[in-house]
């Protein structure tokens, strides 16, 4: 119990605007969910492709089919993009307003990372148009034509270690006051095995599409090709994804190991399990059709993949669901409270505007002791009253155990000891400035 005050009083716990959602909170839930699913399927489908088309045309040196390969691929990448792009406006407004506290708390430690995002974007999505109109004219400068692509690819794969971090960080409140910017927030645990299997699932994804995307009837495959076939293309496409699903089993697990204790509850590490056995039922089936040994046994085992990976998408999503509310539910309690508490003195304070309240312990101190009575407030009132004993002794006490001694109060305060045998330990404050102590230490000797 103490150790948990202790936690919560570095915890910065803010107060709440009650607002009314402008939906019932299970619909925006379910938007998020959905919404976002199939905003980050087509941001796979970019960010896979993209890698894809590099690793092809850097192939296409030497076999003039990967080339062709890589050019089918990057016209495929753009338009993902573009659906990417709108349909990532559904999921960002949702977790805006059910989550609005966290996110943007999460938004303002990242601040600069997270406002980077809109000019990488846009540098990225340029380079991609650059990279896929250029193909002809920059033939003879194959290696130039590469490193555009290359330069796309480098920024998509930074931009979701952004994406990841924030919405990571805004899990875990308890952080907030060491975060120092989007560097230290990428080192918060579980954020890189979580960014790697991401990775992983782009290549799933785009290992599919390209299955489905050369298996049209309609699509000119031997027109395009000198050597390749139909079914060439598929096996490429089944490699594709065994290598991202073996990726994404691997990190997985990781990701399944990693995961803060705070947030697991049965139901979140039941839903995990089965997510990894589908997962582990389609690298079984993407397995099969890579080593099958004609085109029919291979087209037998798309949508098997397919379903299974739709299984455990909408399996990995619920759990991530499931996970952020149960990580965020003790602070949300705190919250409510605070806001709670708060509106009714805003209350009681409107019906009596003269006089003094009870309840209201700091009465507003103006001039010399508002800095003081500031400070007091924001480190040490969620364990210090003035007159009674909280989780440490009142205010009076400290004024009489000190009284007046300036030096020996803020060196406590710097570096507590242990004193009180029914007391827990008071964590110390070595960052607070000089003049802030004395701040500090002038309100305190005013308390009587
Ligand atoms: C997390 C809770 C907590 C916070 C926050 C906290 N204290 Fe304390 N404080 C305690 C506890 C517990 C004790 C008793 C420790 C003991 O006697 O060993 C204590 C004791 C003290 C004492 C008595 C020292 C003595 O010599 O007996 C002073 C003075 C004091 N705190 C000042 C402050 C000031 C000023 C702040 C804000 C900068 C602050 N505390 C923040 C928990 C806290």
């Amino acid at each position: 119990m103490h150790i948990y005050l202790l936690q919560v009083s570095t915890t910065p716990v803010p107060r709440d605007l009650p607002l009314d959602l402008p939906l019932p909170e299970w619909l925006l839930v379910v938007l998020l969910i959905v919404s976002f699913l199939l905003h980050i399927i087509f941001v796979k489908l970019m960010v896979g492709g993209s890698i894809v088309t590099l690793w092809a045309e850097i192939k296409g040196l030497k076999n003039t089919d990967y080339d062709v390969f890589a050019y089918e691929v990057a016209k495929t990448v753009t338009v993902n993009k573009s659906m990417a792009v709108v349909l990532g406006v559904a999921p960002l407004l949702s977790i805006n307003t059910l989550y609005t506290i966290y996110f943007y708390s999460a938004n303002a430690l990242t601040g600069l990372a997270w406002f980077m995002i809109i000019p990488l974007v846009s540098i990225a999505f340029l380079l991609t148009y650059l990279h896929k109109y250029t193909w002809h004219t920059l033939v003879d400068y194959k290696y130039l034509h590469i490193s555009i692509i290359a330069m796309a690819v480098l920024i998509f794969l930074f931009i979701p270690m952004i994406f990841l971090a924030n919405v990571n960080l805004m899990l875990f409140p308890e952080r907030w006051a060491y975060i120092k910017g989007f560097l230290s927030a990428l080192m918060l645990p579980n954020v890189w095995p979580r960014y790697m299997e991401f990775i992983g699932a782009c290549l799933t994804v785009t290992g599919l599409f390209v299955v489905w995307y050369n298996g049209r009837q309609s699509y000119p495959v031997d027109q395009l090709y000198k050597t390749w076939h139909r079914n060439e293309l598929k096996r490429l496409g089944y490699y594709i994804t065994v290598v991202g699903l073996g990726l994404q089993l691997v990190l997985g697990l990781i990701v399944l190991i990693s995961l803060p204790a705070k947030g697991i509850n049965f139901e979140v590490i039941e839903l995990t399990i089965f997510g990894g056995i589908m997962l582990l039922v389609a690298f079984w089936f993407a397995w099969k059709a890579l080593s099958a040994d004609n085109e029919g046994k291979r087209d037998n085992q798309f949508w098997k993949i397919a379903t299974s990976i739709l299984f455990f998408i909408l399996v990995y999503g619920g759990s991530r669901q499931l996970y952020r509310e149960q990580a965020l539910h003790k602070h949300r309690t705190l919250m409510a409270a605070k806001t709670g508490a708060f509106e009714q003195m805003s209350k009681a304070a409107r019906e009596h505007p003269n006089i003094e309240n009870e309840g209201l312990e700091f009465n507003a101190a103006l001039g010399d002791l508002a800095k003081g009575t500031a400070l007091f407030k924001q480190n040490c009132s969620s364990c210090h009253k003035e007159k009674q004993r909280l989780v440490g002794p009142p205010v009076q006490e400290m004024a009489e155990i000190y009284n007046g001694d300036e030096s020996g109060l803020k060196h406590w305060i710097k570096a507590p000891g242990k004193k009180r045998t029914d007391f827990p330990q008071m964590p110390g404050f070595p960052h607070l400035s000089e003049a802030e102590l004395t701040e500090i230490a002038k309100y305190v000797f005013a308390v009587k």
